[in-house]
């Protein structure tokens, strides 16, 4: 089969999602699948170029996987004719300047979110890559889980009736690093390393409102900063400056109530690591990563309120699993495969940076509702 290379910058790919989701599990998945098929019969051939700081690092991840080609020198990288596509996965502070690099050398460009620090930024991004000509994508994984798959396809098919709520509930608990080590990076509970639970969470939010249910007209938020000392990877005590914890309300177009908690400072007494319970006039669904159950208006039980009694019922027994009835991949590739064919096929590809931008938006307007103790309403952004 005739294939086609697609020289590919991996840029941050020492760190969690550039090794593992999007090195590992997509490019080099595609790769060991034999390439993409592409819309002429060939097969697309993902031509990783690893980028970071660290030569040992690059050198070492490279010869785990059979890869050659690395190097610190982004310019150098970006400069290249055999590159076609930038893709960002560096802490998210770094990003706006190495895509606007991207941009200038006339790249297409993924990268993971958030696009960039703030809305007016992430606008200006938008604006020079449509002006450049080169195609652009943020990644938004949670909209191909298998689990947030089917609630799309349960509201699709016209299950819930009238949609009137969404309660969604994320979060686990992450070690402080000093008797056990902190499962995310330092950088994430620092304010002024662009960490915060907020700007982490709230563009995931944002798209996973808008694109399954409807778009997000306002926002109030509670934050805390729960915990507020923690200990880095290298030992040493900080103080965490970043929140932590945050407790979201949104109103969606058409009046649906969305409540979010997102937590790093939560146990998990749950199914999986976030939850969406959604409530219909004819049914309600309860989604997480990769199931969901869902309860049809005709077999709702009734129940009664008496504290005086032991519950008569067993509420999670009277749900019903939603069967699969079709493959699913791990969500980073199917996005990845998305741009791949957006790029070399010319196909639709709708989560853009005009996208990306909204998710920036919603974050930053959600700290300032924090800030304020107020409810701020979304204004249409200006691109
Ligand atoms: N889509 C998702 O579900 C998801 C989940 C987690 C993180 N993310 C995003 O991915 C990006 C990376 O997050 P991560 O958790 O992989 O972080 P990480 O700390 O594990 O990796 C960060 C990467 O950036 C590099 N880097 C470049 N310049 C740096 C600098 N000045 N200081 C520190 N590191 C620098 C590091 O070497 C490393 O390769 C962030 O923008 C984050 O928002 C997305």
């Amino acid at each position: 089969m005739n294939r086609v290379p697609i020289g590919i910058v991996l840029n941050g790919v020492t760190g969690r999602m550039g090794y593992r989701q999007h090195l590992v599990r997509s490019l080099l998945a595609i790769r060991e699948e034999g390439g993409l098929p592409a819309g002429d019969g060939s097969r697309i051939w993902p031509e990783p170029i690893l980028v970071g700081r660290n030569p040992a690092k690059l050198q070492e991840i490279a010869e785990r996987h059979g890869l050659t080609d690395w190097t610190t020198d982004l310019d150098a990288a970006l400069a290249r004719d055999d590159v076609q596509i930038y893709f960002d996965a560096q802490v998210t502070q770094q990003r706006e300047k190495a895509i606007r690099a991207a941009i200038e050398a006339g790249k297409h460009i993924y990268t993971e979110k958030p696009l960039a620090d703030d809305t007016a930024a992430a606008v200006e991004l938008y604006r020079a890559a449509r002006a450049a000509g080169v195609k652009h994508g943020v990644v938004q994984d949670k909209l191909f889980l298998p689990g947030l798959r089917k609630l799309h396809r349960l509201v699709e098919g016209g299950f819930f009736g009238r949609i009137l709520s969404v309660r969604g509930e994320f979060g686990y608990w992450v070690f402080e690093g000093d008797w056990q080590a902190a499962q995310r990076p330092s950088w994430n509970y620092r304010a002024a390393d662009g960490g915060g639970i907020v700007v982490d969470m709230f563009p995931h939010w944002q798209y996973v409102l808008e694109r399954i249910f409807a778009p997000v007209r306002s926002v109030q938020a509670a934050i805390a900063t729960h915990i507020p000392s923690r200990v880095d990877e290298a030992g040493a005590a900080y103080e965490a400056t970043a929140d932590d914890a945050a407790y979201g309300t949104f109103e969606l177009e058409g009046g649906i109530i969305a409540q979010i908690n997102s937590s790093w400072a939560v146990r998990v007494y749950r199914d999986e690591l976030v939850e969406f319970q959604v409530d219909g006039t004819h049914g309600s669904a309860v989604a997480g990563l990769r199931e969901c159950h869902i309860q049809h208006r005709g077999s709702t039980p009734k129940p009664v309120w008496n504290p005086d009694l032991p519950a008569t019922e067993r509420f999670r027994e009277q749900w019903q699993r939603v069967p699969d009835n079709e493959p699913f991949d791990n969500g980073f590739k199917v996005q990845w495969e998305r741009f791949l064919h957006h790029v070399v096929d010319g196909t639709e590809f709708p989560w853009d940076f005009a996208a990306g931008a909204r998710g920036v938006q919603l974050a930053e307007l959600g700290l300032q509702s924090a800030r304020e103790g107020r409810r701020i309403e979304i204004p249409t952004l200006d691109l």
